[in-house]
C-alpha cells in the first residue's frame, strides 16, 4: 500500500512536471528575454520584469564581469544595466538584432553608446529626477565632511591621535561655509538640490557656470558667471554636471591653478571631469586645500591608490544616490521603462 501510494506520488509528480515544462515552454516562447545585471535588484522591481517576461539575472554578488555581459546579452530583448557596465558597439553586436530596450539604472548615462544605440533603433530608459534629493543630500554630506575633515578626525579616533591632541586649540580645524562663496559647475537638477539645501548655511554668494543662466539660479539668488570666474572666486567648488566632450577632465592643471589655495572642490557626479593626476598634484602641492569625491577613475579605485594617501582627500565610493526608498524607486523605474518599450508602449522616463 505504502509503496504503491508512493509509486502513484511518483507518477503523479513527475507528470505534473510534464505539464509544468510544456505551459513554462509555450509562456516563455512569446515572452521577450531580459538580462538583469545585478543579483541584488529590489523584488518590486523584478516582480514588473517577471510577469510580462522571462528573465536571467546575474548571481553572483559582484558585476557581471564583461566576458559574461557579452555571452548573456546574445539574443535578449531587453537588458537592465547600471552604470557599471559599458554599452558600446562590441556588447550590441554581441547582443545581436534582438535587443529592442535598454533600461539604465541610473541618470547618468555616459556609459551608454548613445550614438550606435540611436542608430540601431534601440530604446533607452533612465532614472531622472528620483535620485536628485538623495544625491543632493550626500553631496552636501560630503562636503561637510571634507570641510570639517571627518574622515581625517575619525581616523585620529583609530589611530591614537586623540590622544596626544586632546582638545588643542588649532588641532582638527576645518573651514566653515558662513560667509563663504560656493560655486556650483553645472545648476542642473542636482546642483539646484545642493544650492537649495545650502541656504541654510550663511553662505554669502552663490555663484554657478554652465553653458547659460538658468532662471531657477536667479530665483535662487545665485549669479550666474564664466568658468574662469567659478574658479577664481569660489571657496567651495561643487561638481554637478554630466560628462561629456565638453566637461571631461575640465578640471585639469590650469583650472586648478585658476582656484584658491584655501579652495574646497567637491566631485558627485563622474570621474572624468577631473584631471585626476592633476587634482593629486594639486593636494600634493597645497595648490587647493582639500578635495571630497564621490566619483573617481577608475572605480572602484585601487586599495593602493595614490588618492588614498592624501590627508586632504576625502573618498566615498559612488554613493550619491544609496538611499533606500531612492535605490526602490530607481529600480521600479527602470523596470516599467523596459517593460513599457517591449510592449511598444511610451517608457514614463524615456532617453532616446
Ligand atoms: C547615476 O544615476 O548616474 C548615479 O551616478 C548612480 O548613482
Amino acid at each position: 500500500m505504502f509503496s504503491n501510494g508512493s509509486f502513484e506520488g511518483d507518477e503523479c509528480v513527475c507528470s505534473s512536471r510534464v505539464l509544468r515544462t510544456i505551459s513554462v515552454s509555450a509562456t516563455t516562447m512569446s515572452r521577450p528575454r531580459v538580462l538583469i545585471t545585478r543579483r541584488d535588484v529590489p523584488q518590486k522591481a523584478l516582480d514588473i520584469i517577471n510577469d510580462k517576461c522571462e528573465v536571467d539575472i546575474w548571481h553572483e554578488s559582484f558585476p557581471i564581469p564583461r566576458d559574461e555581459l557579452l555571452k548573456k546579452i546574445s539574443g535578449k530583448d531587453a537588458i537592465l544595466c547600471c552604470v557599471t557596465e559599458k554599452i558600446d558597439k562590441d556588447v550590441l553586436d554581441a547582443a545581436g538584432p534582438n535587443l529592442k530596450v535598454i533600461g539604465t539604472m541610473s541618470v547618468g548615462h555616459d556609459h551608454l553608446n548613445l550614438e550606435e544605440i540611436k542608430r540601431r533603433g534601440i530604446k533607452v530608459g533612465y532614472t531622472p529626477g528620483i535620485l536628485t534629493d538623495a544625491t543632493a543630500e550626500l553631496t552636501v554630506a560630503l562636503l561637510l565632511a571634507t570641510s570639517r575633515r571627518m574622515f581625517e578626525a575619525h581616523t585620529e579616533i583609530l589611530n591614537g591621535g586623540w590622544k596626544k591632541s586632546v582638545w588643542s586649540p588649532l588641532w582638527m580645524n576645518g573651514w566653515g561655509l558662513l560667509g563663504s562663496t560656493v560655486g556650483i559647475f553645472g545648476l542642473g537638477r542636482i546642483g539646484q538640490g545642493v544650492l537649495r539645501r545650502l541656504q541654510g548655511f550663511g553662505v554669502k554668494r552663490f555663484i554657478y557656470s554652465g553653458h547659460f543662466p538658468r532662471k531657477e539660479g536667479e530665483e535662487m539668488g545665485a549669479e550666474y558667471v564664466s568658468f574662469d570666474n567659478l574658479l577664481a572666486e569660489s571657496d567651495f567648488i561643487i561638481v554637478t554636471c554630466a560628462l561629456n566632450d565638453e566637461t571631461r577632465e575640465i578640471f585639469d592643471d590650469k583650472a586648478f591653478a585658476k582656484m584658491k589655495n584655501s579652495a574646497i572642490i567637491v566631485n558627485t557626479s563622474r570621474g572624468g571631469v577631473i584631471h585626476q593626476d592633476a587634482l593629486i598634484k594639486a593636494l600634493k602641492t597645497k595648490q587647493i586645500r582639500a578635495a571630497g569625491l564621490d566619483v573617481m577613475v577608475p572605480e572602484p579605485l585601487p586599495t593602493d591608490h595614490e588618492l588614498i594617501t592624501l590627508p586632504n582627500c576625502t573618498l566615498i565610493p559612488h554613493i550619491g544616490s544609496a538611499e533606500a526608498t531612492t535605490r526602490e524607486a530607481m529600480a521600479t523605474l527602470t523596470a516599467t521603462n523596459i517593460v513599457a518599450g517591449l510592449e511598444g508602449h511610451p517608457m514614463p522616463a524615456a532617453l532616446c
